[in-house]
């Protein structure tokens, strides 16, 4: 039998909460398809910035690259934040990096964690995925009015909740611990975190956020990957991210390469 560590109700997490905005009006479901989708939903009613679907359990939870991302009640954390940042599109890439260096300065300062991130945004302990972010925008216009980031965590998972694709690949802040953690405090550091972040880019720019992202990168500056991106796989040495998030990578022939999107398939560093 599980011990467990406090449920994610939106009480438990306001009690916590020190935001302006994230996280003050939420909408809750003990069960729910995908978070995303609800948030989607009520972006596109006029839900204003800062509105959060949480959920206990999804049954259609979504990752990137049209993919799964398993969500057994109670044991996660999955939440969906609305913006409206109106910012350029070419841009968007930029959130999703956001989301990810709060989640992973949320499980090092909450939980005390060595969390990295996997280029743009898989959240890693010891080369396994505890966390990931899938940002959604509706419409094609120039600028972004809507956008949701959803948040899936591992918290309270023990190996056997993992489906057996995924156990080599994944893990749980209990796995890595050996204790269940709260997971109120720790969505309540992610959206503070997030919020600071978010205000910071808005007004300033990247620079803080990519040195940030850079600072708790997987691999580091001059490590080799394969990533697959638009124009297929690609294989290099990291040398960086661009103003919109892109990763840059020195070519084995020499040059650079820009991939605008993907992920990275495969490390070996230094
Ligand atoms: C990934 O790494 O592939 C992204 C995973 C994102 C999962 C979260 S859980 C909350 C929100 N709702 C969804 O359906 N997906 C995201």
């Amino acid at each position: 039998m599980i011990e467990t560590a406090g449920i994610l109700t939106p009480a438990a997490l306001q009690r916590r909460l020190r935001t302006a905005v994230f996280g003050h009006r939420v909408f809750y479901y003990p069960t729910i398809g995908s978070t995303n989708d609800r948030a989607l939903e009520l972006a596109g009613t006029g839900e204003p910035e800062g509105g959060l679907v949480l959920a206990e359990e999804q049954t259609r939870g979504r990752g990137r690259r049209d993919r799964t991302w398993d969500s057994p009640p109670g044991l996660g954390i999955y939440a969906s934040l609305i913006l409206r940042p109106g910012i350029e599109a070419v841009r968007a890439p930029l959130f999703t990096l956001m989301a990810a260096v709060a989640v992973a300065e949320a499980l090092r300062e909450v939980c005390l964690m060595d969390a990295r991130i996997k280029w743009p945004n898989d959240v890693v302990v010891g080369g396994r995925k505890i966390a990931g972010v899938l940002a959604e925008c509706r419409g094609s216009e120039p600028r972004i009015h809507e956008m949701v980031v959803g948040i899936g965590v591992n918290v309270n998972h023990r190996e056997a909740d993992f489906s057996r694709a995924l156990l080599e690949r994944a893990t749980s802040v209990l796995i890595e611990t050996g204790s269940p953690a709260d997971r109120a405090p720790l969505l309540a550091a992610i959206l503070e975190g997030f919020e600071r972040r978010y205000a910071s880019l808005l007004k300033g720019g990247a620079t803080d956020l990519l040195a940030a992202w850079e600072g708790l990168a997987a691999v580091p500056r001059g490590g080799r990957v394969v990533v697959e991106g638009p124009h297929g796989r690609r294989e290099g040495r990291i040398s960086g991210l661009d103003e919109e998030g892109a990763l840059i990578l020195e070519a084995p022939e020499g040059g650079t390469m820009r991939i605008p999107f993907g992920e990275i398939v495969r490390s070996v560093w230094p």
